[in-house]
């Protein structure tokens, strides 16, 4: 059985720098595309979480050679085909990211193949994906959830595809796909974190993006190889924006947290809480490989007031609604986030979660299948045992209850259950915690 966390005190004043975790899109994103060629490819500060080594055992049996030495992973591929096998199956484990990735990637994979992954991610759709790679030629045993049989297609054919949900994932599937077939693939693509575009620009593959204003055109060509793509990883703001709440919400508390990939399509977290009244900055701001890097200094906010979320940060904060929710919930106000079903398609359905541990804390809100009001109260106290269960073991319904529970006063305490998921995303999230106090 996982373990669980107990806390029943506030966490004291801090004044420290830290870092965290490799970035995971970019982790596994460098693992699909080396895997891809022949030549040695080397990453330092890969994420060395579950999502990244289901990612890392998934290349390996389909031909990859990946060696770690400390803080560097190298990968050998195998080339645009992987190793053919027979009753090959995949384990995509918690991750989405790599469920849907590599269903792109093995479109001209001509055995039959078999997808499964762990109960959170047998709920999660699939067709999302499974639509578009028909179209490429693929064909599939069902096409909504896993476990799924698929096989590829041996010269699958460029398509042209509107991307309608702002999904990166159903995105970079479809580029996947498109770089192995034949002529140009086309997405007219809802706007969607733009990593494996930045990427793919780096790499010199031919690609094509122009930006309108609620969504990029993007075609792609099909190639004969790819080079290999060394990587220097920067740190997750999906994982940063823990401490970034964590330290907004606590009192006279400062924390500069180091050497953040700072993309503009990820940093919806940073405009929503600036606009809240929090005080953060972005100092030391770099490029690296088409990437933004920064360092993010945060300062305890008081006076916080509430927001009326603008969609247009919807994609650049998915991750990060949850522990959003706590800021308005500590705010001046009624805040409303709206538009945000996707929240609920993720490793758990997060809107509802949301507004659930809101509920035991005693925050007054109302959630709709896509939509949340928050009734914010600076001077909330939680006043009972609150216990989370998190039935599908949620990394980050673990961690948002984490901070939570060590920024609001109580009268009682926390029991947060399956501490294990945070090696989904942030295995040292505790460590870092340790750190600060
Ligand atoms: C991801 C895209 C997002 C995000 C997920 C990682 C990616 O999902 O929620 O954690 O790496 O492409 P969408 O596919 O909904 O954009």
């Amino acid at each position: 059985m996982s373990k669980s966390l107990k806390i029943n005190k506030l966490i004291n004043p801090f004044e420290k720098t830290i870092f965290v975790e490799g970035d995971k899109s970019l982790s596994i994103r460098w693992v699909l595309l080396s895997s891809l060629s022949k030549k040695k490819s080397v990453a330092y500060n890969l994420l060395k979480s579950d999502d990244v080594l289901s990612a890392i055992s998934c290349i390996k049996k389909l031909g990859a050679k990946v060696k770690f030495i400390k803080n560097k992973c190298e990968i050998i591929g195998t080339g645009l085909n992987y190793k053919y096998k027979k009753n090959l199956i995949l384990d995509a484990g918690n991750s989405g990211t790599l469920g849907r990735l590599i269903l792109g990637l093995l479109i001209n994979y001509k055995n039959k193949f078999k997808l499964v992954g762990d109960k959170s991610l047998e709920k999660r759709d699939f067709s999302r994906v499974t639509t578009p790679l028909e179209k490429f030629g693929a064909s599939f045993s069902k096409k909504n959830n896993l476990p799924i049989l698929m096989k590829g297609v041996n010269n699958p054919k460029s398509i042209n595809y509107f991307e309608k949900k702002g999904s990166a994932q159903c995105k970079t599937a479809i580029m996947l796909a498109g770089l192995k077939s034949k002529g140009i693939t086309k997405i007219k693509a809802k706007k969607s974190r733009d990593h494996t575009e930045l990427l793919f620009k780096y790499l010199k593959l031919p690609l094509k993006v122009k930006k309108f204003k609620n969504y990029d055109l993007i075609s792609i060509k099909g190639i004969k190889d790819i080079k290999p793509l060394n990587y220097k990883i920067p740190g997750d703001i999906s994982s940063c924006s823990f401490f970034i709440v964590l330290t907004i919400l606590s009192k006279n508390s400062k924390l500069l947290i180091r050497n953040i990939n700072i993309n503009p399509t990820r940093i919806g977290i940073i405009h929503i809480l600036k606009k809240m009244g929090a005080s953060i900055k972005i100092i030391n701001k770099k490029n690296y490989k088409g990437e933004k890097i920064g360092d993010i200094y945060v300062k305890s906010s008081s006076n916080l007031k509430a927001i009326n979320c603008p969609t247009k940060y919807n994609s650049s904060a998915i991750d990060e609604f949850l522990i959003i929710f706590l800021v308005a919930a500590k705010s001046h106000g009624i805040s409303i986030f709206k538009d945000l079903a996707e929240l609920n398609q993720k490793e758990s359905p997060r809107l509802y979660w949301g507004s659930k541990i809101l509920n035991y804390m005693g925050i007054k809100n109302r959630v709709t299948k896509k939509s949340i009001k928050i009734y914010g109260n600076p001077n909330q106290v939680i006043k009972k045992n609150i216990s989370i269960k998190n039935f599908l073991k949620d990394h980050r319904i673990f961690m948002m209850s984490t901070i939570a529970a060590l920024t609001f006063k109580s009268k009682g305490s926390w029991n947060i259950n399956d501490l294990d998921s945070i090696k989904t995303s942030f295995p040292t999230f505790l460590k870092t915690l340790k750190k600060l106090s």
